[in-house]
């Protein structure tokens, strides 16, 4: 094999033939599917006569090829390395190719592949290369007409994009359908979907008065699971249709169920197919986390009907243009759907963990990136996130009814077309009239940058100076990084909590306002000050960076309580909870007592006895950062001392705030109906938090109270709380036969034993590793799916950090195992999965050397283009 080349954004040259119409028909064999393309094609005014036509295909077997009806001769057509090349076509004709492909074979989940008893397609990014010959590219759009041949009784229900327009029977118990969508696309959001499948149907009506019909096909098994996901498609098509002005363009929308999928979902046109995890749900068998997941992502998908596939990506270094813009649109609408504070917390909490730890290793990359050898590698959390963060920005730079005007404009203008990010951008900076050329370079740096702030008050002239520095740090490829246009939300606290006037040149700005930082260093002067403010910096997040501040933990505890700002209050208490846990790992490495803060006792003792207004959000704040966050302000991540403080903080709370833990718990219990309305969702959260606090005494009686609530058994939020704290308890007379009695009842459902297998691997304790051992040989588990994987594997190494980075290498070597495994069966879950190792620098030198071992056994594989990609720059 030789070596994998990159594809450079530099070196992109448009289409020579666009296709105006692509028909297909698929005859339907697991083992053998035979699929006819129909292309017609048509050379672009750019390019001259005798310019070949090349054509990308993977795994085909081909069985003709013929222009305008005209089977070629072997001088007129080659193939080779993937691609078929048409020498001298006619300025206007008429592609055809039949060819033989093996679903049942097909273990990457790109394409189409069997799942179960069912055919389904993926085809972003490059899927569809490996279902026909085809310009496989997202500035190449037709419309697509599908003809679906399969057999009666196995596949009675035939599913693709559009809307169908003729079907009937064929002789040997087959039958047909004629699928035709109207809308000109790219091959990237084909579909397809056959098997015995129930519906679950409902109708809308768009605003203008269009009726839709909304169907949501499952297995017959997963009928109880539906109506969530229902409820959330139609709430999303109403908000955007009131957020965005976005109206659904076809008479039918489809979702799909699908048990082996790579990804959440996919926004295929009119047809979108979905993880059944990220679909399913219902009171019983999921929790409350994953009803609001699978909300924002039937939302995502939804989104993406205008943003992604109305207006497309010019070329896949394109896709933050699609999913940055559309992971803001789905944050939004769980702003306004949930606790609007909560949601930002949660996805700033995943954000500057995951993506900061991205960003900083060996695979960082721009929100853009400028080049690549494997398109999958890049549906990463910097394009996502991050990509989504700088959207949020745009629109806090220019103000929310300009950015509508601005996203009115830019769908309006690209409607139908396949364009790039500077075509979003470039419409923002029109409506606005702001220069946002320096702003661009958020898309083409990567790396996160990293703010310092000084403080200076002057009681002679009562002003109060900011100064703020910024830096990106090197990352691959990019040793210099020119500063970045950076939108810092700030307020300042006087010393009673107070809101302070902000006043700048003799001009009040209320309490709150929004400073744009974009130079190296800048500073600010705030006037009629009486004593030293308290800076309240960065509220809700207002740009991903890393802000340095020497806050006291005094002026950390003021925030805390008065910053009129929900994140920052948060924000405030994660930091005042690392400045104590720094000191408690500081006591543990000198072998002292491991004591915690008095100060953050008595914070949290005013949380929990201060009037409720909002529950939600006082959930989080009793939570304290997790590990990965600890880890994160490390150089060199200390693995155990992390886990020794943080065990040691939360035993201390729980003893010395055990009353109001307890009044808590029982202040929190719903006798109401189970529903995952934001309610009852604080409640719930805040009641787990208490008792998992109840639990860490030690004690007998608070298990006895988790165990009643696991037998209880209301709901999954609560029984899996329950088993949660009980499977990590040293009672192994409780844990042991609830583990046993949770994976009977639940043997049936793959999407619960999902659960218990997370549960299960979490377990800090040692004797963990045995029972991954033994989890990876039960008939539940499977390398072929990747949920399965997921759930045991990938929980175990990114959540069960002592145990993973344990100093016998156990756990590095099984994921090395796993990741060797995964490379010959899905190479897309091996590249995935490989990323903790990937890390390696990040640690003592010891752990160093046995990750660093094992990426090199990894490297001596023979490596699919995903994974080789990752292990090079892993270790290059
Ligand atoms: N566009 C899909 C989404 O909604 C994700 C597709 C990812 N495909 C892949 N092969 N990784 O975000
Ligand atoms: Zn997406």
């Amino acid at each position: 094999m030789s070596e994998p080349q990159a594809i450079y954004l530099s070196d992109y040259q448009p289409p020579a033939y666009r296709v105006t119409r692509t028909e297909l028909t698929f005859e339907l064999e697991p083992h053998a599917t035979r699929v006819r393309a129909r292309l017609h094609l048509e050379r672009h005014e750019n390019y001259g006569h005798g310019e070949p036509l090349v054509l990308n295909g993977e795994q085909l077997t081909t069985l003709a090829v013929a222009v305008d009806g005209q089977a070629l001769n072997d001088n007129e057509y080659r193939i080779e390395d993937e691609r078929l090349t048409i020498l001298r076509p006619p300025e206007r004709f008429v592609l055809d190719t039949e060819v033989e492909i093996n679903p049942s074979a097909n273990t990457a989940l790109e394409g189409l592949y069997v799942s179960g008893s069912m055919f389904c397609t993926q085809c972003e990014p490059e899927g569809f290369r490996r279902i026909t010959w085809y310009p496989d590219r997202p500035d190449v759009m037709a419309t697509f007409e599908t003809t679906l041949i399969g057999d009666r009784d196995q596949l009675p229900v035939m599913l693709s994009n559009g809307n169908p327009v003729e079907w009937g029977e064929l002789p040997g118990g087959r039958h047909f359908v004629t699928w035709q969508d109207p809308h000109p696309k790219p091959s990237y959001l084909f579909a397809l979907v056959a098997g015995e499948l129930e519906k679950l149907e409902d109708r809308f009506t768009t605003m203008s008065g269009r009726e839709v019909t909304l169907q949501l096909w499952v297995e017959a098994r997963n009928t109880d699971k539906t109506e969530w996901a229902m409820e959330s498609l139609k709430r999303a098509m109403r908000w955007d249709e009131q957020a965005y002005g976005r109206e659904y363009d076809l008479d039918r929308f489809m979702i799909v169920a699908v048990d082996d999928f790579n990804m959440g979902a996919m926004e295929n046109k009119g047809l979108n197919i979905f993880n059944s995890a990220a679909v399913l749900a219902n009171p019983a068998t999921t929790t409350d986390a994953a009803f609001q997941r699978i909300d924002s992502i039937v939302a995502h998908e939804y989104f993406h009907n205008w943003s992604g596939n109305r207006v497309t990506c010019r070329d896949w270094f394109q896709l933050a243009l699609k999913e940055g813009f559309t992971v803001f649109r789905d944050q939004s609408y769980t702003e306004d759907t949930q606790s609007a504070a909560v949601s930002r917390i949660q996805n700033v909490a995943m954000l500057r963990t995951a993506q900061f730890a991205e960003d900083a290793g060996p695979t960082a990359h721009p929100v853009r990136p400028d080049h690549f050898i494997e398109i999958s590698n890049f549906y990463t959390l910097t394009v996502y996130e991050k990509g989504a963060e700088v959207v949020r920005m745009l629109r806090n730079l220019v103000g929310p009814e300009t950015f509508r005007r601005g996203s009115d404009r830019y769908f309006e203008r690209f409607d139908g077309q396949a364009v790039r990010v500077e075509d979003f951008v470039a419409t923002m900076a029109e409506v606005s009239g702001l220069e946002l050329d320096q702003f661009m370079r958020w898309y083409s740096q990567a790396g996160t940058p990293q703010l310092s702030v000084q403080g200076e008050y002057d009681g002679q002239t009562r002003q109060y100076h900011l100064t703020i520095e910024q830096h990106t740090p090197a990352t691959p490829g990019q040793p210099e990084k020119p500063p970045l246009h950076i939108p810092i939300r700030m307020g300042l606290l006087g010393p009673d909590g107070e809101a302070l006037e902000l006043v700048v040149n003799g001009e009040s700005r209320g309490t709150d306002t929004v400073l744009a930082l974009q130079q190296e260093c800048q500073s600010w002067t705030f006037e009629q000050l009486d004593a030293a403010p308290v800076p309240s910096l960065l509220r809700g997040f207002s740009a991903p960076v890393r802000l340095e501040h020497a806050w006291s933990r005094d002026e950390l505890a003021l925030l805390m309580r008065f910053d009129e700002d929900g994140f920052n209050r948060w924000d405030a208490g994660q930091r005042l909870a690392l400045a104590a846990l720094e000191d408690m790992m500081a006591a543990w490495r000198a072998g002292d007592a491991v004591k915690l803060d008095e100060r953050l006792i008595e914070v949290w003792h005013g949380l929990l006895n201060a009037p409720a207004d909002d529950r939600s959000v006082l959930a989080e704040m009793l939570r304290l950062p997790t590990e990965a966050w600890i880890a994160e302000q490390q150089s060199v991540v200390d693995v155990d001392a992390i886990h020794a403080a943080r065990e040691a903080a939360i035993g201390q709370l729980a003893d010395r705030l055990y009353a109001d833990f307890e009044r808590v718990y029982h202040a929190n219990q719903l006798d109401v109906p189970y529903a995952p309305t934001p309610e009852q969702v604080a409640a719930r959260s805040l009641k787990n938090v208490a008792l998992s606090y109840l639990v860490a005494t030690g004690e007998r009686e608070p298990l006895m109270l988790a165990q009643a609530q696991f037998e209880a058994d209301h709901n999954m939020t609560d029984a899996r709380a329950a088993l949660t704290l009980l499977a990590h308890s040293d009672a192994s007379d409780l844990g042991d036969p609830a583990v046993r009695a949770f994976g009977e009842r639940w043997a049936h459902d793959p999407l619960v034993m999902d659960q218990w297998f997370a549960t299960q691997v979490t377990r800090p304790q040692q004797d963990v590793m045995e029972r991954l051992k033994f989890l990876m040989e039960h008939q539940a588990f499977s390398l072929k799916n990747p949920n399965r994987v997921r759930a045991l594997i990938g929980t175990f190494v990114n959540s069960n950090r002592v145990n993973f980075h344990r100093l016998d290498g156990e756990g590095y070597r099984l994921l090395a195992d796993v990741v060797i495994e995964l490379n010959r069966l899905n190479p897309e879950i091996a590249a995935r999965m490989v990323t903790p190792l990937t890390r390696f620098r990040r640690f003592d030198e010891q752990r160093q050397q046995l990750m660093r071992a094992e990426l090199e056994r990894i490297r001596r594989e023979p490596l699919s283009r995903n994974l080789y990609e990752v292990v090079e720059k892993a270790l290059a």
